[in-house]
């Protein structure tokens, strides 16, 4: 057998859910089970890449054979992601980042009193736009997949996001759909890129959708490499 096609290549991605701590106890998070994220995990690793997965909140155990890196928030998915580009070749940002936070983290679990309660929440970082402008800001970088959830008008969001967080490839699904979306072995998605690379996947397992997407990568990254 020849070599593993993606032998040599630093892959680091990103799944599951963030957990945003109002308390000790008490967190706001979204429904992503990380199933995504780790299968990309499981076929890059057996495609022969060097993976690091960076977890939020999953609803299963990470895959052998991966460097995994805890994060619990979106703050510190942040910082564990921006550390590592300058030896990243591929980022898929699979995980569903919170976009807001509590202002403040109570440091002892809340009290209930006989008053309504008002929670003020402030904006997260976006980890995949933050790449996206460190990779402008410096030249070169990985090559950025990033992940689009959507309910209505798939592909007018998805080519908003590839453009506007300035990512190669945006992996779009219809989470309304059947079929696809959270916590599911199967997804549906729409892959866009640069140039008007589009392609529309049928139902597949998450482990098959991620098989294409790592082909996917390979081809563009082979044909931005040579021009
Ligand atoms: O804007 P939206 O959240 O739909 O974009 C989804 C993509 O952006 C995903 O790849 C997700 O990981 C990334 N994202 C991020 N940081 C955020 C919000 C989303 O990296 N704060």
């Amino acid at each position: 057998v020849g070599p593993k096609p993606l032998a040599g290549q630093r892959v680091l991605i990103t799944a599951g859910g963030t957990v945003e701590r109002i308390d000790p106890v008490r967190y706001i998070t979204n429904d992503s089970s990380g199933k995504m994220g780790f299968a990309i995990a499981e076929a890059a690793r057996d495609q022969g890449a060097d993976v690091t997965l960076v977890c939020g909140r999953t609803d299963a155990a990470a895959p052998g054979g991966v460097k995994v890196v805890k994060a619990e928030s979106a703050a510190e998915m942040h910082d564990e992601v921006m550390k590592r580009l300058p030896e990243t070749d591929i980022v898929f940002k699979a995980a569903a980042v919170a976009d807001y936070r509590p202002l403040r983290k109570s440091e002892h679990k809340m009290k209930k009193t006989s008053a309504e309660l008002s929670l003020e929440l402030v904006r997260n970082p976006d980890i995949l736009q933050a790449i996206g402008e460190w990779k402008e800001a410096g030249g070169g970088g990985p090559f950025v997949v990033g992940f689009a959830a959507e309910t209505t008008e798939l592909e007018k969001h998805a080519l908003d996001k590839l453009q506007r967080k300035k990512c190669d490839l945006i992996v779009a699904n219809d989470v309304a759909a059947e079929g696809a979306g959270f916590g599911l072995e199967t997804n549906i998605v729409s892959v866009y890129g640069a140039r008007g690379f589009a392609e529309h996947l049928p139902r597949m397992t998450k482990r098959a959708v991620a098989e294409r997407l790592l082909n996917i990568v390979r081809e563009l990254k082979e044909g931005m490499e040579k021009r």
